[in-house]
């Protein structure tokens, strides 16, 4: 089968931790996550970062505000946790509501206590590949995933999709590092890129990360290539009782039968990115405890 069960991937990762943690003496890893507002992905995934984080044996620490809070109040709150040597890593669950500036929030973290690697000194430490750096989510979910799959990207072109920050931009850095699991040839496609199929054609592996519903279509995949889905998009659906189902970034049906490996969604590079928190909040109490 080539279906990746980023699941299993997770939970073994997940496992692992809990080891790590249980093995530990004296006190525990601690996050707080900061969410503003009730916006239903959000309540959605908070609550599954918390339960992940109790069931591994960190400390989560849940503070909520209405969609009114001005940026001081998100702020004295940012420079509390900050200032308290019982918490090791914060986030602020993205997106915030548009009267708030998200990467002045993001830049308001202590940079040691950024697990999200949101900080603008952890995009820098990416770019400088400093190992004590912390590395944005979802990317380092899927190098692990790539890691644990055995796909090596050495000498492999890696298409791109999408230029975000949190996604498009930092795979593509990790990706092109020198090192194991990484030396890949990179190309980075976006919403302005001109003959894009013909590019995507290329790919050893696809990266898929532009937020556009099921946008990658068969004739978009070389035979034979590992496609990696990073879109969470919901769409209506009558037939569901919650009214929408998840779908990709990627035609899934479409690409299931080319692919070498594929990502599904849900239960692809989702549960990773979930993974990948707990392991940078360890890192992060590692490093101050040190
Ligand atoms: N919203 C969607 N993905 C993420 C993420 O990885 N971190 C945070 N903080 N918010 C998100």
């Amino acid at each position: 089968m080539n279906l990746i069960d980023g699941k299993q991937i997770a939970s073994a990762l997940v496992d692992e931790l809990t080891d790590k943690v249980a093995s530990m003496e004296g006190s525990k890893p601690c996050i707080a996550f900061i969410r503003v507002g009730e916006d239903p992905a959000s309540v959605s995934y908070v609550k599954s970062k918390n339960r992940t984080a109790e069931k591994i044996g960190i400390k989560p620490l849940l503070f909520t505000f209405d969609e009114s809070i001005t940026q001081d109040e998100l702020f004295a709150q940012i420079d509390a946790l900050n200032a308290d040597d019982s918490v090791n890593g914060i986030l602020i669950q993205s997106p915030l509501p548009a009267h708030l500036n998200e990467q002045d929030a993001f830049n308001r973290i202590h940079p040691d206590k950024d697990v999200d690697g949101f900080h603008v000194v952890n995009a820098g430490r990416v770019v400088q590949e400093d190992p004590d750096g912390f590395v944005s989510c979802t990317p380092a979910g899927i190098i692990e995933i790539c890691r644990r799959e055995g796909i090596s990207l050495e000498g492999k072109h890696v298409v791109v999709l999408g230029r975000s920050l949190i996604v498009g931009k930092t795979f593509s850095l990790l990706a092109m590092q020198k090192g194991p699991h990484a030396n890949a040839t990179v190309t980075v496609c976006h919403s302005r890129t001109q003959n894009l199929k013909k590019i995507t054609r290329q790919a050893d592996v696809l990266v898929a990360a532009i937020g556009r519903p099921e946008m990658v279509t068969r004739d978009m995949i070389k035979e034979g290539a590992v496609v990696i889905d990073v879109g969470i998009n919901r769409i209506e659906d009558a037939t569901r009782k919650r009214g929408y189902r998840l779908v990709g970034d990627v035609n899934f049906d479409q690409a299931a039968p080319i692919a070498s490996k594929i990502t599904p969604v849900p239960g692809g590079v989702g549960p990773m990115t979930v993974a990948l928190l707990m392991k940078n909040t360890v890192k992060a109490f590692e490093l101050q405890n040190a």
